[in-house]
């Protein structure tokens, strides 16, 4: 019997392409230039599985042109890139990479929002730039964490991990906005509170945004949200570009309606709005809240187990969808 064929369609470490080859016949992209559609389909002809990570776009286009394809693992969390019931209706299985990432990201999350609220980057710049000339009592002033308001939107694993470190490393009084309330039990380590989006945003002292990304959450954080926030407030995106209007986002930051933000994604990146780019009150990262090396690799082998299970007839570690029926 033939070796099932897999693509890798971004370059990843070596140890984990080597147990896929174990498996399989593989084929990586070494170069590691995105694939799009077209290209990504042309190279899926006659594979039966596919190993990628936030970007490749996964949709009914794609699976009509490649009915062979029996798997999609993704190294993301994140899997707003794969049409998960179109999959399920093709018969593809579909897993992401939970868990691993949680700590790291959230760690991330807190340092892109103490620099932004400390505005660590902004200062950098300006001694890079060797204007430093005296120390002075108002000089890069900004906004304290421990003992201020944490505002949570979307309270996943990602989100606890930021309110436990809000509330047991800061003393923060953590808010949080989420579709389902954590049951009391959960929320009581965390000193968190569930309110309504409306009281997240007026409370908030910093708000760090970890919703997942889909057509109900674009733009969820736009000009009217930004409106109902505090001035003096801070705003973390680590979740998806498109979550937050960044044109939007830009102005309020400009005209002093927000006082800083961290961003780590950004609607169609690696495109970042230019108006972001002309904001000294913005911390801008290439959207790594997960890249820390021991993460990065847990991330890349729960992708390969989840597609030596699906290809080898066991249940996927992390799956999204159902086994297709016999
Ligand atoms: C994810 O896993 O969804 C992250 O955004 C990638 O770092």
């Amino acid at each position: 019997m033939n070796r099932p064929s897999v693509l890798v369609a971004r370059r990843v470490f070596p140890g984990v392409v080597e147990r896929l080859r174990a498996h399989f016949d593989v084929q990586t992209n070494d170069d590691d230039v995105p694939w799009g559609r077209e290209e990504l389909i042309r190279r899926l002809q006659g594979r039966d599985g596919v190993f990628v990570t936030t970007g490749e776009p996964i949709d009914r286009v794609l699976l009509a042109a490649c009915p062979q394809l029996r798997a999609v693992c993704s190294m993301a969390v994140g899997y707003n890139n794969i049409d998960v019931a179109a999959c399920t209706e093709a018969g593809v299985l579909v897993s992401n990479a939970p868990d691993v990432l949680t700590e790291t990201t959230a760690d991330f999350g807190f340092a892109l929002m103490m620099a932004a609220a400390r505005r660590i980057t902004e200062s950098e710049r300006f001694l890079r730039r060797g204007e430093w000339r005296q120390w002075s009592a108002d000089f890069f002033v900004g906004a304290d964490l421990h003992g201020t308001t944490l505002g949570i939107l979307g309270m996943g694993r990602i989100g606890q991990a930021i309110a436990r470190r809000g509330a047991l490393g800061f003393g923060m009084p953590v808010l949080y906005h989420n579709r389902s309330r954590l049951a009391p039990e959960r929320e009581a380590p965390l000193s968190a509170r569930w309110v309504g989006l409306d009281e997240l945003l007026a409370q908030a002292d910093h708000l760090v945004i970890v919703v997942p990304y889909s057509a109900a959450s674009h733009h969820l954080i736009g000009a009217p949200e930004l409106a109902r926030m505090k001035p003096t407030a801070t705003l973390t995106n680590i979740a998806r570009g498109g979550v937050v209007d960044d044109a939007a986002l830009a102005a309020a930051l400009r005209d002093g309606r927000l006082a800083a933000a961290g961003l780590d994604v950004f609607e169609g990146e690696p495109s970042v709005h230019p108006d972001l780019l002309g904001v000294p009150n913005v911390v801008l990262t290439p959207h790594i809240a997960s890249a820390s090396g021991p993460t990065r690799l847990a991330m890349a082998h729960l992708a390969a187990d989840n597609l030596i299970a699906a290809l080898t007839g066991q249940p996927l570690p992390t799956g999204l969808n159902p086994a297709p029926r016999a």
